[in-house]
């Protein structure tokens, strides 16, 4: 059985734990949904892992697409999300055209890096059929008005914001969250908040799911983030015994440990 949005939900309402992974290609594509991973995510860190640069900046429309469309050629039943680049948020136009593309690309899921001005947009998509996860906290596309990637929620204010965001993108209509570099005390929060699932990456276990980067987790970055985990490490060099690792450590509670959090 394809995993839909449905069933991320009802995970939620069961109290049991998803996971996704990020790819860019068919093969991993593949590899990663025969290991059981919930869902696929096209990050637009593909502009690190795969083109090498030093942000998400660059990363073009035409990119997420082509990289869309071989994912999608090589799941076989993950939810597939695709992140919406650059700049594709700044106007509903331009949400449109971008989630539009992704999902005649081959996404079930467009993710959107924002807050809650996003609320609006999320609106329109779902109306017109296009489920959206709103990606919160360390937005990367950002990095050059945070200066620097860093832990977003960490002050009263900055929290309350957050929260804020997630109670009303939630009401306008987003099929998801996803939670970045957030304290795990205010991840907790929110994802009790909220309705609809929470993914978190330096977030925390109790969030409802998951999420690595494929590089990451594989032990492939030279200096990996404090929330990454290596499951080559234990895998015997197999790829596909290093997915399902993973997945199995998020859907038992073993991963994200206290040391993965802020
Ligand atoms: O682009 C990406 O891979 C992401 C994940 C880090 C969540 O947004």
């Amino acid at each position: 059985m394809p995993v839909t949005i449905r069933t991320l939900k009802k995970r939620k309402q069961d109290g049991e734990k998803f996971s996704m992974l990020t790819a860019y290609d068919a093969t991993f594509a593949r590899l990663i949904s025969e290991a059981g991973v919930d869902a696929v995510l096209i990050g637009d860190s593909l502009g690190n892992v795969i083109q090498g640069r030093d942000s998400t900046v660059p990363v073009t429309l035409e990119n997420m697409v082509y990289h869309t469309e071989c994912v999608a050629r090589g799941n076989q039943g993950s939810l597939v999300l695709a992140d919406v680049p650059f700049l594709g948020a700044a106007t509903l136009d331009r949400i449109l055209e971008a989630s539009g593309a992704l999902m005649q690309a081959g996404a079930n899921m467009v993710k959107l890096e924002g807050g809650a001005w996003l609320a609006e947009a999320v609106t329109v998509l779902k109306r017109n059929g296009v489920p959206a996860c709103v990606h919160l906290g360390l937005t990367p596309q950002a990095v050059n008005a945070f200066g620097g990637y860093r832990v977003q929620g960490k002050d009263e204010q900055g929290a309350r914001e957050l929260l804020d965001a997630a109670v009303a993108l939630e009401r306008a209509g987003a099929a998801m969250l996803l939670l970045e570099c957030v304290p795990r005390a205010l991840s907790a929060e929110i994802t009790a908040a909220v309705n609809i699932p929470v993914t978190g990456i330096g977030a925390a276990p109790e969030c409802d799911g998951q999420v690595l980067v494929m590089h990451d987790m594989l032990g492939l970055n030279a200096s990996p983030a404090r929330f990454v985990k290596d499951f080559m490490a234990e895998a015997g060099g197999d790829v596909a015994t290093a997915f399902r690792a993973y997945d199995r450590a998020v859907k038992d509670g073993q991963f994200p440990a206290e040391q993965h959090c802020f």
